[in-house]
């Protein structure tokens, strides 16, 4: 097959990703007008070409650079499961995707979209898949999932050759179980949603309840108002 990608070469090589350390996002030092940012992530920023649009080219930063050939083999692991994007090829420093619609489930909070259960559900049946293969679905968080068209669609597949459970995706379950009629349809504002994040990344994980940490959320920021 020809790769059509191709052509997103030369515009991906004036492309320069900056990393920091603990967690946080990605610097875009410089990129092609052509391109369109539609992501960043703690290891990548993602771009769109329009003359192939149906590939997200995934950009490494050089600090994380050795994960584009981990992602590269999980992906080949995953083998087009519906669940995840494809892997077409990769280029120096990024992976060629198949471009997915939909937004993340951190932007229908911010939005006020919907969240249905059976995105929760797609998640589960993407988990249970990847643990039938021998890997260990992990880092699975807000910005990772999309809602599309209704289902849950899982990126950044990076971690799975890791060990340990890090329990972000039960945390949300339960969070979406228990919680989630409370802020259904609210936009939630921005600086809340990153306090949140920032409380969380804090946490002393051995110490760590997921009914108490809820329930300080709820108190301080959905706290009836008269
Ligand atoms: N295949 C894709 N199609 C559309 N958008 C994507 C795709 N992959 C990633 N994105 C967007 O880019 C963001 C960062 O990608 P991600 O793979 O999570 O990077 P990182 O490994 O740095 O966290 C995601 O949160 C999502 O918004
Ligand atoms: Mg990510």
């Amino acid at each position: 097959m020809i790769s059509d990608w191709k052509q997103a070469e030369e515009a991906l090589r004036d492309v320069e990703i900056v990393g920091y350390q603990n967690n946080k996002p990605v610097s875009v030092i410089s990129f092609s007008e052509e391109l369109r940012c539609i992501g960043i992530g703690t290891d990548a920023a993602v771009f769109y070409y329009p003359n192939t649009p149906n590939y997200a080219f995934k950009v490494y930063s050089d600090q994380s650079l050795e994960k584009k050939k981990i992602e590269a083999g999980i992906y080949e692991s995953l083998n087009g499961s519906r669940y995840f994007p494809e892997c077409y090829g990769s280029g120096p420093n990024y992976l060629v995707l198949s471009y997915e619609q939909g937004i993340t489930l951190y932007d229908c909070l911010l939005q006020g979209i919907h969240v249905p259960e059976q995105v929760i559900q797609d998640v589960e049946d993407a988990r249970e898949f990847v643990r039938s293969l021998g890997l260990n679905p992990r880092d699975i968080h807000l910005k990772n999932v999309l809602l599309q068209e209704g289902r849950g669609k899982v990126l950044d597949v990076s971690e799975y050759d890791k060990e340990g459970n890090d329990n972000r995706w039960e945390h949300l379950v339960w969070s979406y179980k228990h919680f989630y009629t409370l802020i259904r349809g609210v936009q939630v504002p921005i600086w809340i949603l990153e306090t949140i994040t920032n409380w969380y990344n804090r946490i002393d994980t051995a110490n760590f309840g997921i009914e108490d940490f809820s329930k300080r959320v709820s108190r301080l920021f959905f706290r009836e108002r008269k």
